[in-house]
């Protein structure tokens, strides 16, 4: 779908969740939202902290799911997803923090792969993902999905990009200092997901959103793999559609 700009976009994704989240409470249910980072959801988040403070949207009956982290990643820095997620939304609406999950880059690399486990189940256990907000990177990413990514991939520790990084340099201080790897949900793990948007901003993105949306389903550009999912819906302003 195409939106005159990115805030005509977001305001539709965050009625899209705010919607959900009612229907939810309305059954007495919880909604289990997985989230993304990165400077495209920001919108998405504004709104829904307007939606609380305006309109009384509560999340008291929402569990959240982020999809990666930088590893290795101290848990207050500022360029790390757990910071990004309390200033940009969880700290301006009335979640239960302890239900706000993001993958721990700050856990010893032996204990990723049982990180990474007990994060499957813990999405299983509350009764997977409803609703998976998604961004997309410059190389076709989808969470920290490279190209490469298997199909049927799990929470686990990647390997990140050149691409990726040189992207994350600034926001780190130079490409020295952004970590190698990081803690991603998989593409099975976001396959999953009962529906999924994803959003794409600006010319830079449109050449990937294409080869996503019309491309052949290749490994090479994780988000294609999306084309097999039935509930999945791509998101974008006039600039980014532009090449479609
Ligand atoms: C990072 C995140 C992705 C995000 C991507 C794009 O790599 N791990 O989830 O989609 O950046 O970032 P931006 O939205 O800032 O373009």
């Amino acid at each position: 779908e195409q939106y005159a700009s990115p805030a005509a976009a977001s305001l539709q994704a965050a009625y899209e969740i705010a919607q959900l989240i009612r229907d939810k409470q309305a059954k007495g249910e919880r909604a289990v939202l997985g989230l993304a980072t990165g400077s495209t959801p920001k919108r998405v988040y504004k709104e829904l902290i307007r939606l609380h403070r305006e309109e009384g949207l509560s999340f008291k009956n929402v569990t959240t799911f982020n999809l990666d982290e930088y590893f290795p990643m101290q848990p207050g820095a500022v360029q790390g997803y757990r910071h990004f997620m309390q200033e940009n939304l969880f700290n301006h609406i009335d979640i239960d923090q302890a239900n706000c999950h993001i993958p721990d880059g700050s856990i010893p690399t032996e204990l990723v792969r049982s990180h990474g486990e007990q994060y499957e189940t813990m999405i299983a256990d509350a009764g997977g993902i409803d609703f998976q907000l998604l961004g997309i990177g410059r190389n076709g990413h989808i969470g920290f999905n490279e190209p490469g990514s298997h199909s049927s991939s799990v929470t686990r520790l990647i390997t990140l990009d050149m691409a990726t990084r040189m992207d994350a340099a600034a926001e780190f201080g130079g490409i020295a200092n952004v970590p190698k790897k990081a803690i991603t949900m998989g593409i099975g793990t976001i396959m999953k997901a009962r529906k999924i948007i994803l959003l794409a901003w600006g010319e830079n993105k449109a050449a990937i959103v294409r080869q996503a949306v019309e491309g052949p389903v290749t490994e090479f550009v994780p988000a294609s793999w999306l084309q097999a999912h039935g509930q999945v819906k791509f998101m974008m302003d006039d600039a980014c559609a532009g090449e479609l």
